[in-house]
């Protein structure tokens, strides 16, 4: 059934790829004045200049910019930007949708409570160590509320994933981050270095986004079992289910030793469902309880909480589309590899590409060719980050690249 699912969004993909994508309908449609055009095409790289977090939690966007993309998307355009699940949710989660459609009149406590306790039988633990989110944005959201208190409160890497910092500074306090080595990894020695008796927080993405790097479980682990009592560590594993590396073990193994550790997962990656918003936290029942004081009431709705209980029913799902991930990415790393470009080993569904030039006009110019690739990261500047798509939409990718790098024959 998700196979088969799958199947249907490549071969439609390819359908829109080979029989619908016109570049010219595209740059006819940008070209044409308007708002869209006015954002988009002044030559400049649209509205992620500024990295302000209403921007970035995408509050502040301006609706033409959303009104682009669709259109763009309907002539063809692909969507590589955000980390995407390109073939969207399981079977058994599109059923639930619709049969949870019809509650939506009624208050969703029925699908929360459905939703953590099965999340708490999924990972064998009992309910008060489970907390939900509306994404797992707002898992890290919750935790800025309960640990921020200053300046030395959060230890991160630089860069990261950015919601919890930007939470942190929305609280009024900055976070301390570290730089990651030259692999794109955490830098966890220089990060215990700065762990303090102010440090409550250590935030630790594995793998990391936007760097898509694993770090060394050995690494992490006596990284972990090294932090003094009084620091928790939040292991963002937003990316879990991509992972191939047979080292890699999930952090909840630290929580089963009892120690102050949360992992965040979502649904918005391998279960194609990051429109629905839905993630969680496990972790010790005590740091459970203080990060739902700071929850909103009713964070999973009806629709999402239906599609989560479904989607947590089908391992089946996931693992084929971690394969089907990573036969897109290969098609990526290859093309990357023949014509000499270095990128972050990525165990996700994007890869971190070292352009070795400002990425801004190459996010430009792919945008131009109907290809949305991720935005700027400052703390690299000259990396462009590319979600995985399908396997057209990779080899589409890798045409383009050609052009906008100028390396087309
Ligand atoms: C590392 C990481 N954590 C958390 C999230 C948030 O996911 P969501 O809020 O959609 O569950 C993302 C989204 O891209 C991410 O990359």
């Amino acid at each position: 059934m998700n196979e088969q699912r799958a199947s249907q969004a490549t071969s439609h993909q390819s359908f829109s790829e080979t029989g619908e994508w016109s570049r010219r309908r595209l740059l006819g449609f940008v070209g044409r004045g308007g708002a869209a055009a006015g954002v988009l095409g002044s030559g400049a790289w649209g509205h992620w200049g500024e990295l302000r977090l209403p921007e970035l939690m995408g509050t502040s966007v301006p609706p033409e910019v959303w009104e682009e993309r669709k259109t763009a998307r309907s002539a063809g355009a692909i969507l590589l930007d955000s980390n995407e699940n390109p073939f969207g949710m399981c079977g058994g989660a599109r059923d639930a949708l619709i049969e949870a459609a019809e509650e939506a009149n009624r208050y969703p406590g029925e699908y929360q409570s459905k939703l953590r306790r099965r999340i708490a039988d999924y990972h064998g633990v009992p309910v008060d160590q489970v907390a939900t989110g509306s994404g797992s944005t707002d898992i890290l959201r919750q935790a800025a509320g309960a640990w921020v208190r200053s300046d030395r409160s959060l230890v991160q890497a630089r860069p990261t994933f950015e919601a919890l910092g930007f939470y942190s500074r929305a609280r009024g306090f900055d976070a301390v981050g570290i730089p990651v080595d030259a692999t794109g990894r955490h830098d966890l020695e220089a990060m215990r270095a700065v762990i303090g008796d102010d440090t409550k927080l250590v935030y630790v993405c594995n793998p990391g986004n936007p760097t898509g790097t694993l770090m060394s479980q050995s690494a992490l682990d006596s990284f972990i079992e090294d932090l003094p009592s009084h620091v928790i560590v939040l292991v963002d594993e937003a990316y879990h289910h991509y992972v191939d590396d047979p080292t890699y073990v999930s952090s909840l193994a630290h929580i089963e030793k009892g120690r102050n550790v949360l992992v965040a997962r979502t649904f918005s990656k391998v279960y194609g469902m990051a429109g629905l918003r839905a993630g969680y936290a496990i972790g010790p029942a005590p740091l459970i309880e203080e990060l739902r004081v700071q929850r909103l009431q009713n964070n999973i709705n009806a629709i999402a909480g239906a599609c989560a209980v479904a989607s947590l029913n089908d391992e089946k799902y996931h693992l084929s589309q971690r394969t089907l991930n990573a036969d897109a990415r290969k098609i990526l790393t290859d093309g990357l590899d023949a014509r000499g470009f270095a990128y972050w080993e990525s165990q996700t569904n994007f890869v971190m590409i070292m352009l070795g030039r400002d990425v801004r006009p190459t996010i430009s110019a792919f945008r131009e060719r109907g290809v949305y690739v991720g935005r700027p990261f400052p703390d690299v500047p000259t990396n462009l980050r590319v979600s995985i798509g399908t396997v057209d939409q990779m080899k589409r990718f890798v045409e383009e690249f050609d052009e906008v790098m100028g390396m087309a024959s």
